[in-house]
């Protein structure tokens, strides 16, 4: 792991204004305000903050941790309930987890009728249990970090959002929570189903196509097709997800699924997946494979990488050029009702399957 000590030096009066600026507009705990503090004085320590936050919860999780899906996705699931219960009530994680285990499943089924074979090709409910822990490591992100990027949601807006993170801060929120989660995963066994939720969970913020974007993906030396499938739809589905404003992210510009779809097809080649995208469109949308793959190699962003980094042309893109295109319009306007009813039954299954209450994995 990098050492902050080399990269950071102690800002005092700097740390102090954050801190100050922390409490006031977050109204946050003294515990809260404590450690943000005390982690803002000196920026390295947020490293060890984050280390002790997480040994403890291991800890504990280690207690009751059995072997398996099974206990993976109960212990995951009340983690996020315990999030947004009480520790965190901004925190958004527990409905995107859901949110992308349905994109995920859904995607699944498609790519197992169009005859690929992976693991969630075989048993698509693998692709539901992916999704829903696959940022269970933000349960261990301290709420002051995590407070910073999502803001404060008072149920009609959100107020605060988008606060500067320091670059330790930002380190911690987009990259430990992947590593912090595929040690989680680790805490459940081994096994294939076990080695498939680590792709997913360890992949989700994967770059298709490798490179270092400069939007929150990570560049990678697996890249394309090289990437497992699974781990393919992790992206495509956490991606979709994201951008829809209802979770109150930072980029979280686009109005609804269709926009948030819009934007995907921009990304399909560069940061996304063209053939998870394009399992997104036939299972959500009375559209065929043949297409689905046609709109998407006609609108992908013509600019390719430099239209995905620059987030703010990749935006007016998909609002401006994408939406008024007519093609694309005929299919959103064909959304398929019967398939989304009879996935939310398999899903209400899933849920039985995992041990978990009757409609703990609906979305609304
Ligand atoms: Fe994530
Ligand atoms: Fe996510």
């Amino acid at each position: 792991m990098q050492s902050y000590k080399n990269n950071h030096v102690c800002d005092i009066t700097g740390a102090t204004m954050r801190a100050v600026d922390y409490t006031k507009h977050a109204k946050a705990g003294p515990l809260q305000a404590l450690a943000f503090r005390s982690a803002a004085c000196y920026e390295p320590a947020l490293e060890g903050l984050v280390r002790a936050f997480v040994s403890k919860g291991f800890i504990d999780e280690r207690e009751k941790a059995g072997q398996g899906i099974g206990a993976l996705v109960r212990s995951a699931i009340a983690r996020l309930d315990i999030e947004e219960a009480s520790k965190r009530k901004w925190s958004y994680t527990k409905a995107h987890s859901i949110e992308v285990a349905r994109f995920g499943y859904t995607m699944a089924v498609e790519a197992a009728s169009e005859g690929m074979t992976d693991a969630i090709c075989n048993d698509p409910k693998l692709a539901f249990a992916g999704g829903l822990i696959h940022d269970v490591g933000k349960t261990f992100i301290p709420t002051a970090i995590l407070v910073k990027e999502l803001g404060v949601d008072f149920g009609w807006f959100t107020a605060f959002r988008d606060a500067p993170l320091t670059s330790a801060e930002r380190r911690i929120m987009r990259e430990e929570h992947v590593a912090i989660g595929t040690k989680y995963v680790r805490l459940f066994g081994g096994g294939p189903h076990i080695r498939t939720m680590l792709d997913m969970v360890g992949l989700h913020h994967v770059m298709f196509n490798g490179e270092n974007s400069g939007v929150p993906s990570y560049p990678s030396l697996i890249r394309g097709m090289d990437l497992p499938l699974h781990a393919r739809i992790a992206k495509v589905a956490d991606f979709v997800s994201a951008v829809m404003p209802r979770h109150y992210r930072t980029n979280g510009y686009i109005s609804s699924q269709d926009s948030a779809l819009a934007y995907a097809i921009v990304a399909a080649g560069t940061e996304l997946d063209p053939v998870s995208v394009r399992c997104f469109i036939t299972g959500h949308y009375e559209a065929s494979p043949k297409q689905a793959a046609a709109i998407i190699e006609r609108l992908a962003h013509p600019r390719g990488q430099e239209g995905v980094s620059d987030i703010h042309g990749a935006r007016v893109y998909a609002k401006d050029v994408v939406r008024t295109d007519p093609e694309f319009l005929g299919i959103i306007q064909r959304q398929d009702l019967d398939k989304a009813r009879q996935r939310d039954n398999e899903m209400d299954g899933f849920a039985r399957d995992f041990g978990l209450p009757p409609g703990a994995v609906r979305s609304n």
